[in-house]
């Protein structure tokens, strides 16, 4: 009797957990995901681009506010995103050409490109480019996983 109460209950979290992925904001990346050459993640005026040239660049619009210097290395890279936390940047052959270096180990994370520029990794392996405005309203990157999700952002679990 407690075996299949227990399923169905976590087949309900299941649900609410992963339907509103269905609809993710494009603005969101979760572990396990990756940004394809030329792909981004976009939320009003910012861009965060995984440029076919290999560099990873914010933009406010047309003016780049940081990027991981990778341009060049290579062609057609990927931006991934472990379960670790760790965001990588991958040549084809599979070769790291930049790391954030913030793995805190398996657990929850996401990716949020904010409406104030500040790209921020949520989560045990907390990281952020610095580009947030002075006034924002976001909680900073070496906030809990609690304080991601008040401001909106949905932790995912072996995501
Ligand atoms: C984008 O930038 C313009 C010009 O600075 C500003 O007026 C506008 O409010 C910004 N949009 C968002 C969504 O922040
Ligand atoms: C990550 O670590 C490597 C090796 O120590 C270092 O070369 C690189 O600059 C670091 N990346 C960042 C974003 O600090």
């Amino acid at each position: 009797m407690a075996i299949p109460r227990a399923f169905s209950s976590l087949s309900l979290t299941l649900l609410l957990v992963v339907a509103p992925l269905c609809t993710m904001a494009d603005y969101v990346l979760y572990p396990g995901g990756a940004l394809g050459p030329g792909r981004s993640l976009i939320n009003g005026n910012y861009t965060l681009v995984m440029q076919t040239d290999c560099n990873l660049v914010l933009y406010n619009v047309c003016e780049a506010i940081w990027s991981s210097n990778t341009n060049g290395q290579a062609t057609n890279c990927f931006l991934t995103f472990a379960t670790n936390g760790n965001l990588v940047i991958l040549n084809p052959d599979g070769n790291a050409l930049w790391s954030n270096n913030q793995s805190g180990g398996q657990g929850n994370h996401v990716l949020v490109l904010h409406d104030d520029g500040n790209a921020v990794v949520y989560g045990r392996g907390r990281w952020d480019s610095g580009t947030n405005l002075p006034s924002s309203r976001f909680p900073p990157a070496d906030q809990t996983t609690n304080e991601a999700e008040a401001a909106g952002v949905a932790m995912v679990i072996n995501k």
